[in-house]
């Protein structure tokens, strides 16, 4: 099949860097003198008809911006049948031959059945601050986003060391500890809570009282939100330990910012695979960063759930605690 225009979509949760994979993926495919159409709002876009062309120029001045100039959603109706067939037929009235989605783990399953059923050749661009993508190393914007949570733990540990305080700082991730992880041992922080690994509440508080009686004044315990919430979590250790305990919610401050370099440069590279690979007749793939290498990998095989090595980080945030 002949790639003459790609509709190009960001889905789900916005990450920093996604305006630079934009960007390189409506100037790559200019260059190859292939024409690109910018769907509005992912794939809500599609359902009603939110388009519009994409040339060089109208991807100026983005590559440093956070959050992506496309818009972003998450669109129960295109789980439907209707609401699936409606963004059909907006491809084929706007000759769009095959689609680039840029996204995470449900924008690849979306993108997966979608393609599959309508036979339209969709790859994938995994833009996600949670990492979660399987069989790819990381994502778009994840860097940013241990960077943001970073420095905001850095600040909290001035207060914390300075008023003798436990903080518990919840992270995002939704169902996975991977931004958990890294900012914790990062961060020089004493515990970390993530899905992935049972804790004990008890054995954390007697901790903390042992090293408060050999003069370890502060504390910074951060919790993967799908592990456990951090006013849940300081409101037991206070109880538990009668140690000062304050709570700290990141939340959406680690969904914007400027892209750090590392994003920008995943962005980039991804963007350009991502034309190549629809130029080289692949369908039903995401470009990924593999062992260091640009390839590609099934998107099927990216919607499932990702096994994260946990051990080597946990052991190594307690060794250096
Ligand atoms: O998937 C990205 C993410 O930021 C998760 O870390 C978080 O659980 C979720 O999105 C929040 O989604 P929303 O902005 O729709 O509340």
């Amino acid at each position: 099949m002949v790639i003459k225009r790609i509709g190009l979509l960001t889905s789900g949760g916005d990450a920093p860097g996604m305006n630079a994979a934009i960007r390189a993926v409506v100037r790559y495919a200019s260059y190859k003198k292939i024409e690109v159409t910018g769907v509005f709002r992912g794939w809500w876009g599609l359902i009603n008809e939110e388009l519009k062309p994409l040339d060089h120029r109208s991807v100026s001045g983005i590559i440093n911006l956070g959050g992506t100039i496309l818009k972003t959603a998450r669109c129960a109706e295109f789980k439907t049948e209707v609401g699936q067939k409606r963004a059909f037929d907006t491809i084929k009235k706007h000759a769009i031959d095959a689609l680039i989605v840029i996204g995470g783990d449900g924008s690849f399953r979306a993108a997966h059945e979608f393609g599959v059923q309508y036979k339209i050749p969709c790859i994938g661009i995994p833009a996600s601050i949670d990492n979660d993508i399987n069989g790819i190393d990381t994502t778009i914007g994840c860097d940013t986003a241990i960077n943001t949570a970073l420095s905001a733990i850095d600040n909290i540990r001035d207060t914390a060391t300075s008023m003798e305080r436990i903080f518990v700082v919840e992270v995002m991730g939704r169902s996975s500890g991977y931004l958990a992880l890294q900012v914790a041992l990062a961060g020089g922080c004493e515990e970390v809570l993530i899905p992935e690994r049972k804790f004990d509440l008890g054995d954390i508080c007697h901790d903390i009282v042992n090293g408060n009686l050999r003069g370890k004044i502060s504390w910074i315990i951060i919790a993967a939100e799908g592990a456990a919430s951090a006013e849940d979590i300081a409101k037991k250790i206070n109880e538990m330990t009668s140690l000062e305990t304050r709570p700290v919610v990141l939340g959406h401050v680690q969904r914007g910012g400027r892209p750090t370099a590392a994003s920008r440069r995943l962005a980039l590279s991804l963007g350009q695979a991502a034309v190549d690979s629809l130029l080289n007749g692949e369908a039903d793939k995401a470009v990924a960063l593999n062992c260091g290498n640009i390839v590609t990998v099934d998107l099927e095989l990216a919607s499932q759930k990702k096994k994260l090595d946990i051990d080597s980080f946990y052991r190594l945030i307690k060794i250096l605690t």
